[in-house]
């Protein structure tokens, strides 16, 4: 009988989540009853979300309790069924849990089109979660325009990179804000990006005076904090900030610091407005046929930063976000492939 090793929440955090948060447990492989399948995780899905979720209190998801094995997307084979849509041997992808196999009674999850021929990974990717987020939140919330003016925030993560491909395929002028040099390469060069930010060595209000004299039009933030302040110095007449998330406050041990500029969005008749991609569910289907027509058309790059390793890597990958280490989806890969 084979052993399922998993990660609980042992403690709620102070600050950033370190080893010691957290319990590795050992337990049989569960036997799957009518109805259900177990599944072998192959790819975990490593999100900043997973900071928040480890905290109490009320947020657009509940908790993770404590004792209670960490939530986490991820993708699998089918190894064990009695479930008839869900034989062995299907690719799946779905909420599995920080743990190498999953039981599950098929909700939530979602069938892998190997007709695709893309790596299973996109669909913690471009084809998952993180695509989705890019999607509704520019074309949706930003009500993004072909011909206007992105600033993108985060800009050489998952989402952020998404996000700065589709306003580029849409016919926008895209500017990526991200740390290092390589990033801001990478956006340039490899994705296309008009222009990319180093906010770790560059005066971000003069170099978006440069590269978006007329002002944003899409003001999408991953990040937060003063980053934000600066992009709402520059809005266009009429944006729309997107909040998508604020990587740079989940690990404040003082409440999110909240922009202190918002008096921008009265001078530029702007709005700001925060969503969750979980709200956009009946819509799924329409976006990722989109999201799959232009990966399969090679206008859409699936960019991805996985760690091949076992789940006993977790607490440390799960660091990574936080340091900016990831170019992409950060997926840790156990090694299970089928
Ligand atoms: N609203 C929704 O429904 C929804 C859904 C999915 C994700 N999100 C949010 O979207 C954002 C991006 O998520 P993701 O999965 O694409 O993660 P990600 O951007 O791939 O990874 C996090 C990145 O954030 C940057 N970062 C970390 N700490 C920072 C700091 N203090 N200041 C500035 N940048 C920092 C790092 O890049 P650098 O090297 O550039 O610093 C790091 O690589 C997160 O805020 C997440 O919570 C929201």
């Amino acid at each position: 009988m084979s052993k399922n090793r998993q990660y609980r929440l042992a403690h709620r955090p102070v600050g950033a989540a370190k080893e010691t948060d957290w319990d590795l447990v050992t337990e049989l492989v569960p036997n799957p009853s009518d109805g259900e399948f177990v599944v072998q995780i192959q790819h975990l899905s490593l999100d900043p979300a997973m900071r928040g979720w480890m905290n109490a209190g009320r947020s657009y998801v509940p908790p993770v309790e404590i004792g209670a094995v960490m939530r986490a997307y991820g993708t699998g084979a089918v190894v064990a069924s009695r479930h008839p849509d869900f034989p062995v041997g299907e690719l799946v992808t779905g909420e599995f849990g920080v743990q190498e196999y999953a039981l599950s009674d098929g909700h939530g999850v979602r069938h892998i089109d190997r007709r695709l021929q893309v790596p299973a990974s996109a669909y913690l990717g471009v084809l998952g979660l993180t695509g989705l987020t890019a999607y509704f939140g520019l074309l949706d919330v930003g009500q993004f325009q072909a011909g206007q003016t992105v600033v993108v925030t985060g800009a050489a993560g998952a989402v952020g990179s998404t996000v700065g491909q589709i306003a580029k395929l849409h016919g926008g002028r895209v500017i990526g804000i991200a740390g290092g040099t390589d990033k801001c390469r990478y956006l340039v060069d490899e994705l296309g990006f008009d222009a990319a930010i180093d906010y770790k060595t560059e005066n971000i209000r003069q170099a978006l005076r440069t590269h978006a004299p007329e002002g944003a039009d899409v003001f999408f933030d991953n990040v937060g904090g003063d980053i934000l302040d600066d992009g709402l110095l520059r809005l266009a007449h009429g944006a729309r900030v997107v909040i998508c998330g604020a990587v740079s406050q989940y690990n404040s041990q003082t409440g999110a610091h909240g922009p202190r500029n918002y008096l921008a969005l009265l001078i530029a008749r702007a709005r700001m407005e925060g969503f969750v991609v979980n709200d956009y569910e009946d819509r799924f289907g329409e976006a990722s046929e989109a999201l799959a027509q232009w990966l399969a058309d090679g206008r859409l790059i699936n960019v991805e930063d996985i760690d091949h390793d076992s789940i006993l890597a977790f607490p440390e990958t799960l660091t990574q976000l936080f340091a900016g280490k990831n170019t992409g989806k950060l997926i840790l890969d156990l090694g299970s492939a089928p």
